[in-house]
């Protein structure tokens, strides 16, 4: 077996992104700003003159920023106030910064306040419910300790079998000579069958699920409330089908549970929905682009498939390069909480961008460049309370996707220039929305 050389691991500085106007859909214009006590903050830091939300000039963008400082106010497309960290240090602070709030009751009241005053319905989406991702403690680690058994490395393994045979069966008929999208046939169904099938929700009825999930993390509060009610609709319905007739799979014991009183309906319904879009919708990023830059760089795509070991550090070098995630979802402050000389007043909302965490130079030397070998810690599944509970899943999926198209599909090449690969417009994921491959022979 040839040894993988440094070098060959090792890409270019990643640093201009290509022009992309074919995917500039105006979503990413900044809105005018309003409010008193944010304009006065503002006043007090140095207004940032970087697009934060301009999704095909992300890594650009977040260097440009990081150059102005670590904590600015930003306005998303959407007209909602933020405030943003960047560097590496105050995003890793911030994450385990129980200051921070994520109880979802007060990120509704401040999110809504501000969609009222931009003349939009005060109503948000269940994703911003009662699951644990927007609990605090004690109730946070209450809930989560009723579910996370199931999601720790060990019983997760068990599952490579099942995810090997699912890789195997989307791979099998694709065309070899001809483009062929492979967010569509690889990316995004590999994970959304694995969730399902974790969950019990029966597969025959995806049909609808891309574009649910998709409108959920979109920027947009009408689509994503329609998305949301649509998903509550359908869950609303299964629920009561795994009361009548429950199966092995989570859903029921989910069911159960709120049945003897562990959890309220709320939380169940929140709970279902945050595990299926999280349990489906990142990973599909992480594969995404993990293949992607592979596929930019040839000759290591080639050496993967001979020395497959790597795998696992490549998937955590992707994790720090192109953060699947490109903000972990709101926190907000009760308190004004300063991060160096940044002073966030009390009742803002916080996001951390760990799309710039990830490239903050003074964490990782050269970190425009992906580096197999670098072997650094990275905040792309969070840090704290909230770490992410799919952490072990999504290692394991994009660990055998990874493994089964390196060694089938040796002379696999972008059938596009990376430049013509267009985001989501997603203030939450970073991934692309096609990638057409031609595979070869
Ligand atoms: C590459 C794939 C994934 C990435 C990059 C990712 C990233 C993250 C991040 C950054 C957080 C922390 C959010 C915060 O602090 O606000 C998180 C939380 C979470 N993730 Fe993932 N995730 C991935 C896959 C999954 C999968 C497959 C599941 C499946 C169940 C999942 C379930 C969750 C849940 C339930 C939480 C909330 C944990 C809590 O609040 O205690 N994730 N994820």
């Amino acid at each position: 077996m040839t040894s993988l050389s440094r070098e060959a691991m090792l890409w270019p500085e990643n640093t201009a992104e290509g022009a992309h106007t074919s995917c500039d859909d105006g979503s990413a214009r900044q809105r005018e700003r309003a409010g008193d006590a944010w304009d006065q903050a503002m006043n007090e830091v140095e207004p940032m003159t970087v697009n934060l939300f301009d999704w095909e000039r992300a890594h650009e963008s977040a260097r440009a920023a990081r150059e102005q400082g670590s904590v600015h106010p930003a306005t998303l497309p959407n007209g909602v106030r933020v405030w943003v960290i960047g560097g590496y240090d105050d995003a890793l602070a911030a994450l385990v910064d129980q200051r921070l709030r994520k109880d979802g009751a007060g990120l509704r009241r401040i999110l809504g306040a501000q969609l009222a005053r931009l003349g939009k319905s005060s109503r948000t989406s269940r994703m911003y419910g009662s699951s644990i991702l927007f609990l605090d403690n004690p109730r946070h680690d209450e809930l989560r300790g009723l579910v996370s058994a199931l999601f720790k490395p060990r019983p997760i393994e068990s599952l490579r079998p099942r995810i090997e045979f699912l890789v195997t069966q989307l791979l099998a008929d694709l065309p070899r000579d001809t483009p062929v999208d492979l967010i569509a046939h690889l990316a995004f169904p590999l994970p959304l069958l694995v969730i399902c099938e974790l969950l019990g929700v029966p597969t025959q009825e995806r049909a609808p699920f891309r574009a649910w999930t998709a409108a959920m993390m979109e920027d947009d509060p009408d689509r994503v409330l329609e998305a949301s009610d649509a998903m509550e609709h359908y869950f609303g319905k299964l629920i009561v089908a795994k009361r009548a007739e429950p199966d092995d799979a989570l859903l029921s014991t989910m069911v159960q549970l709120h049945d003897q009183g562990d959890l309220s309906a709320e939380e169940l319904m929140d709970m279902v929905i945050l595990l299926f879009v999280a349990g489906h919708e990142a990973s599909t990023n992480l594969i995404g682009n993990g293949i992607q830059h592979l596929l930019a760089e040839p000759r290591a795509w080639r050496s993967l498939g001979a020395e497959p070991n790597l795998i696992p550090s490549l998937i955590e070098e992707i994790l720090r390069f192109d953060s699947p995630i490109r903000m972990a979802p709101m926190r907000w402050t009760e308190e004004p909480v300063r991060y160096g000389d940044v002073t966030i007043p009390a009742g803002e909302i916080v996001l951390v961008s760990l799309l710039s965490a990830g490239r903050d130079p003074h964490q990782y030397p050269h970190p425009n460049r992906l580096d197999i070998h670098r072997n650094a810690t990275h905040l792309g599944f969070g840090q704290g309370i909230h770490y992410c509970l799919g952490a072990p899943l999504a290692r394991l999926e994009t660990q055998v996707v990874f493994d089964a198209v390196v060694r089938q599909f040796p002379r696999a090449r972008l059938a596009v220039a990376s430049s013509e690969l267009c985001h989501k417009p997603s203030m939450v994921m970073n991934g692309i929305k096609a990638l057409p491959v031609i595979l070869g022979r």
